[in-house]
């Protein structure tokens, strides 16, 4: 069985480009429009996990034919956005053209200068933006570009673009990490089995798939049970061929007195321990001769890391994008909270596979619920398979509150 072919796990982009544009209700002479906009949001997969805090987007750029003359993704905090790379490949015959951007154009001076500014200077005719930059101090661009007598329009592809942009937009909203829950599991819902064994529950293409998403990721969170019991080295291995080096994640680990080993493979430079008062200052002092950066935050319930408290301090960091590895303690903790999940999205692989066993855990730990009717529910599910494995990916349910970062740009 091959993955299957209505979608791309993570990505938002539709395989089946003739149902996105009936369903976006296009006429046939604005094909280019779909067909430079899907490929600026394909560009934009460049830039995931190495554009933070700023947004990964894409752009594509036309001479007044309508051909292509450049392209260009988000560069790292500092360096240039995605209009200026694709203008700066299209040079003078950007004039009279077309952008295509996945994303507003910013108006303010961050950073960078405001992308409107290079638009201008770059004399284009017109642009199409996915979606609006919900960033209060960038979303005066389109009025900018309009002011400046370029002709405007927004999409197509909004939603495509704003699946997208999903992180981006939920930490500006809430000043905390997307939270992407990964766990892989047997057909009997096991993610080891009694003796603790988990290596490997799915087979090589799912692991891609996992490796993938770790690289679009800005930070990787697992329990300190986790790095006991597997010692993972939580890195990023990107099969030959992938078209870049994988980028590997900030990678955090929760452990409330510190008993992260100093042997354990993710003892080092990259890594994150977040920790409570409990840690003892000599493992402390050691670890941090090692390159672990030691994160002391507030004791929650039963004296263990509080969470809000944690991704508050990641979101601070322009941590965009979290991908939670488990285990099972850490995701009911994030699972079943009394405000509403800490999770944003599941990606739940589960292996044509039965081991059996009262004592083998599963995915999610904790009390759980006492009755179906109080389960908590996924929306906007997809299921994806990759050889004989199936990952299901959906979205909780989030409460709109808490306060607005704001875009470094
Ligand atoms: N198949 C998969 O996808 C997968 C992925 C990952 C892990 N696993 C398996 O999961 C098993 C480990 O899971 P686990 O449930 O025992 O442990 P875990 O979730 O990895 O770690 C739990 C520990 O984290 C610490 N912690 C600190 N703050 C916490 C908080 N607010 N909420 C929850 N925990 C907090 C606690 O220890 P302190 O009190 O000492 O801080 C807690 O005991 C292993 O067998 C591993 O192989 C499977």
């Amino acid at each position: 069985m091959q993955e299957d072919t209505t979608s791309s796990p993570g990505t938002g982009r539709e395989d089946k480009p003739g149902e996105q544009a009936a369903a976006s209700g296009p006429g046939p002479e604005e094909a280019p429009a779909f067909r430079f906009m899907r490929r600026a949001l394909e560009v934009s997969l460049l830039a995931r996990g190495r554009s933070s805090p700023n947004p990964a987007v894409g752009a594509v750029v036309t001479d007044a034919a309508g051909n292509p003359v450049g392209e260009g993704c988000t560069q790292p905090p500092g360096q240039a956005h995605a209009e200026v790379m694709a203008l700066r490949l299209a040079g003078e015959k950007a004039r009279g053209g077309t952008l295509y951007v996945t994303l507003e154009p910013c108006s303010a001076y961050g950073r960078t200068p405001p992308c409107t500014k290079a638009i201008i200077e770059a004399g284009i005719g017109r642009v199409y933006y996915a979606v609006q930059d919900p960033n209060p101090r960038m979303h005066r661009g389109a009025q900018v570009l309009r002011e400046a007598g370029i002709e405007v329009i927004e999409g197509p592809l909004t939603q495509e673009a704003a699946v997208s942009h999903e992180a981006f937009f939920h930490w500006l909203r809430t000043g905390k990490p997307f939270v992407v829950a990964k766990y892989a599991m047997t057909l009997d819902g096991k993610i080891a089995t009694r003796s603790g064994h988990s290596r490997w529950i799915t087979g090589p293409r799912s692991r891609e798939a996992v490796h993938r998403l770790r690289d679009e990721s800005d930070a990787i969170m697992v329990g300190i049970n986790t790095v006991l019991l597997d010692d993972p080295a939580l890195t990023t291995r990107l099969e030959t061929g992938a078209g870049r080096p994988g980028c590997d994640p900030l990678r955090v680990i929760v452990d409330s007195k510190g008993r992260l080993p100093l042997t354990a493979r993710v003892t080092g430079p990259g890594t994150l321990l977040a920790t409570t008062r409990n840690m003892a200052g000599a493992s402390r002092q050691e670890l941090e001769a090692k390159g672990v950066e030691v994160l002391v935050l507030p004791a929650g319930g039963q004296g263990r890391v509080d969470l809000d408290a944690l991704l508050e301090a990641l979101g601070q960091r322009g941590i965009l994008q979290l991908m939670v590895e488990g285990g099972g303690s850490l995701l009911a903790s994030l699972v079943f909270n009394p405000t509403g999940p800490r999770i944003n999205k599941v990606w739940a692989f589960i292996a044509p596979k039965l081991v059996g066993g009262s004592a083998a855990p599963g995915p999610v730990g904790g009390p759980g619920v006492e009755r179906m009717d109080s389960a908590l529910t996924l929306e906007r599910v997809k299921y994806h398979s990759f050889d004989s494995d199936l990952l299901i990916e959906g979205y909780f349910h989030q409460p709109v509150n808490g306060q607005a970062a704001l875009s470094e740009s």
